[in-house]
């Protein structure tokens, strides 16, 4: 295992008073947290900047956005661009999430777009790739999410994918409380380690972080977090709740 990071997505979740609640109880429970592991929050996007000012100094908590604009700056109303994410101190971003691909149409060239834009802030963004059910069920999985890596991040040099974390979300696990099997998910992981390798090096591919993200939770995150090939998870529901992502993270 090349890293371990757990990063929670909040998603749309949690009004601005219960986000502080839960910060301030994560924080208060710093000792018990593993300090070997890479702890992530991305929170909805207005909290980031209290986040940022609340966190001063305490960087065993990652600040992550959950999405991004790829141009610097502009006439563009409403988006957020990587260059201020990095003024508030953010160091993560999720691109290319399942529910922004299909809520709001982001294909692959939008997302590569995102991701480089990331990189060149310094911010390592949380490349998400995964497939839908009937995917799943015809078989064709494999081919469909190395086309999402291939199409969205195989531009990319050596050094700038070395710095990537690559999420595995099975769309059908996602919020269902379904979670794929430790086995299937080490099939991917393992895949898409193999396809960097071959397209890169054995180095660079050993450098990305591959999490797993789709129903981890409590129970099941130590049997997922002990495959060779995955280096922590994407969380969703279970990390708006302390004990369960304190359970996940301390899952290694
Ligand atoms: P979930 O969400 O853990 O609630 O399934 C994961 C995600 O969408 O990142």
């Amino acid at each position: 295992m090349t890293q371990k990071i757990v990063a929670g997505n909040w998603k749309m979740n949690l009004n601005y008073e219960e986000a502080k609640v839960l910060l301030k109880e994560l924080i208060n429970n710093k000792d018990k947290f593993n300090p070997e592991v890479q702890l992530v929050i991305c929170p909805p996007m207005p909290y980031l900047s209290s986040f940022s000012e609340v966190l001063n100094g305490q960087s065993w908590i990652h600040l992550g956005s959950q999405n991004n604009f790829f141009v610097d700056k502009g006439a563009y109303t409403g988006e957020v661009s990587p260059s201020q994410l990095k003024s508030l101190g953010v160091t993560f971003g999720i691109v290319g999430h399942s529910e922004r691909r299909d809520n709001f149409n982001e294909d692959y060239s939008v997302i590569s777009k995102k991701v480089k834009a990331l990189l060149d802030h310094d911010i390592r963004p949380i490349f998400c790739c995964g497939e839908q059910l009937q995917v799943r069920d015809s078989n064709v999985y494999k081919e469909f999410i190395m086309k999402q890596i291939t199409d969205s991040l195989f531009k990319l040099k050596a050094d700038e994918i070395s710095k990537m974390v690559i999420a595995y979300e099975p769309i059908w696990a996602i919020g269902t409380g379904q979670t794929a099997t430790a086995e299937q998910a080490q099939e991917i992981h393992t895949l898409i380690r193999s396809r960097i390798a071959s397209q890169y090096d054995e180095k660079t591919a050993n450098a990305v972080a591959i999490i797993y993200g789709g129903s981890c939770n409590g129970e099941n995150a130590n049997e997922l977090f002990a495959q060779n090939d995955i280096d922590g998870g994407l969380i969703g529901g279970a990390s708006l709740d302390l004990d369960s992502f304190l359970t996940i993270a301390n899952a290694f």
